[in-house]
């Protein structure tokens, strides 16, 4: 944990009082975790945006397109030839997946055909050519591949798709290059392959290693399979491995999960993900599998999580925030620690100042002041780029007000702590008459001990720092005309 507390804090303190939950070393204080008031989590906890960006996605709108784009790389490329470049990450997206997992909320595309890939980076080849006289000259610092399941592609196809965004962008020799794997269709031989060509982290899906829990969600994956394929990408060089794991699963008991967490411990990746259940099946059909009888309670929910943070803070874990939890020397730990954490559409990350480019279906870019979304389906997706047209077809132009916004959302979420000065500086507003509202809005979160309103700056506490939704909640300006579609968020705990 990275909280700061002395004993005679502890000695008799409200365990509610709001503490600094983000500065200094690694604390070894666990106790306010052994506790957690159930009654507080209960009136804060509802739905709302997971801020992988502000304005969350949901205030997006179809008016954004190739030629937003192309505006926002031109204004990239005329900052980086005045010196002022920033640096690029690049997401690409692979959609397939062999088989559905019934609780995926994820974009996805399922199908048995292992055929299917190369008409895909046929096309991703096509966008990067449409792309590439657009970037800007500057280095690529981090890449990540998500999905669906990288792992669909075989080895030959990794090394095309790595070769072909290669040609692209100017990686620096330090780049993080990352991908999510789906054990159950990796193999040892993707493993050296990837490391080959540079991938250097590796994340990938665990879930809960509990049979009958397996069954109810459609994923049969031992904890051999995985725990044999954390070994083998540490063996053949990978720096970091990630495994993600969902509380709130169907069949999920205080006891099954509590042994899915000891072998999470044995395996003992270098960051582990420990997601809520989104259980949003009028977007997701395929949750309707779930006999709501078999999903644990909200009570339930928390309690699973207060095990899990009880479990892996006790082992060593540091909570990063939200969902995310890292091994002390892991970067995710140091960039927390040094805060320079963020938070963008592959949650935490320590790619801090970066402009990120899309690759592929679904995928987002976020240059500048703009939030470009790629078409969500793939024959429009191939139609698209096939007519030689980017293939941007949603998003966002942040107004100074969104930025204003989501740097404090950011500072809330990333680091805890709010210095009103540093706010004003960059931009240019009176903190407390700007914000006005939000301050009043944060009263009920500040009394149950969520948050400290000082005078010079906002200080989540450790118990914010799980219910750091809420908290930001307070400052979205685009929620109220997004509250009556409030079921369109998952669960904040
Ligand atoms: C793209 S997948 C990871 C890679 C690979 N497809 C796999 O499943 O092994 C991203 C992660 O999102 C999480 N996830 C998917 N659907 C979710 C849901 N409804 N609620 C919470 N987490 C979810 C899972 O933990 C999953 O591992
Ligand atoms: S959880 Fe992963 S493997 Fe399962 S359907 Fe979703 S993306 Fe595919």
């Amino acid at each position: 944990m990275a909280e700061q507390r002395n004993v005679s804090e502890n000695t008799g303190a409200d365990s509610r009082s709001a503490r600094p939950g983000a500065e200094g070393s690694p604390s070894k204080d666990l106790d306010w975790m052994q506790d957690l008031p159930l009654d507080i989590l209960r009136r804060h906890a509802g739905r709302g945006p997971r801020y992988t960006s502000y304005p969350p996605a949901t205030a997006w709108h179809d008016q954004i397109g190739p030629a937003d784009l192309h505006a926002a790389l031109a204004h990239a490329s005329d900052q980086a030839k005045l010196g002022n470049g920033k640096p690029l990450s690049v997401y690409a997206h692979v959609p397939f997946c062999p088989s559905q997992c019934y609780f995926c909320a994820c974009n996805v595309l399922i199908t048995p055909r292992t055929d299917l890939a190369d008409a895909y980076l046929d096309r991703v080849d096509k966008e990067l050519d449409l792309l590439a006289p657009h970037l800007p000259e500057v280095p690529t610092t981090q890449m990540h591949w998500g999905g669906g399941s990288p792992s669909y592609l075989t080895p030959a196809q990794m090394r095309r798709l790595l070769t072909a965004i290669g040609r692209k962008f100017h990686f620096s020799a330090d780049a993080e290059i990352a991908l999510e794997a789906d054990p159950r269709i990796l193999t040892f031989e993707h493993l050296q392959e990837l490391r080959e060509i540079g991938f250097n982290r590796l994340s990938m899906g665990g879930q809960d290693f509990d049979p009958a829990v397996q069954e109810a969600v459609h994923r049969d994956q031992s904890f051999e399979l995985t725990a044999g394929f954390v070994q083998q990408a540490r063996k053949v060089g990978f720096s970091g491995v990630n495994l993600d794991f969902i509380y709130g699963l169907p069949k999920q008991t205080l006891e099954s999960f509590a042994r899915t967490l000891q072998q999470v411990l044995e395996i003992r990746p270098d960051r582990i993900a420990l997601y809520g259940y989104a259980h949003v099946p009028w977007l997701k059909p395929m949750q309707r599998r779930f006999d709501a009888e078999s999903l644990p309670d909200p009570a339930m929910r928390f309690k699973l999580f207060q095990m899990a943070l009880q479990t892996l803070s006790g082992a060593g874990y540091e909570f990063i925030g939200m969902d995310h939890f890292a091994l002390p020397d892991d970067e995710l730990a140091k960039a927390r620690r040094n805060g320079t954490l963020q938070r963008n559409f592959m949650g935490y990350t320590t790619a801090a100042g970066t402009d990120l480019v899309g690759v592929g279906l679904t995928s987002i870019s976020y240059i500048g002041d703009l939030f470009a979304q790629n078409e969500r389906k793939l024959n429009p997706y191939y139609g698209a780029v096939d007519s030689g047209v980017l293939p941007a077809t949603r998003g966002l132009r942040l107004t100074a007000e969104d930025q204003l916004r989501s740097d404090v959302i950011q500072s809330l979420m990333c680091n805890g702590i709010v210095d009103k000065a540093a706010v004003e500086r960059k931009h240019g507003i009176d903190f407390d008459a700007h914000f006005a509202k939000s301050l009043q809005l944060l009263q009920p979160l500040a009394a149950d001990g969520l948050i400290d309103l000082g005078p010079d700056r906002l200080t989540v506490s450790d118990l914010g720092r799980i219910l750091v939704r809420p908290l930001a909640m307070c400052f979205d300006a685009w929620l109220p005309a997004e509250m009556s579609g409030m079921q369109r968020f998952s669960a904040t705990v």
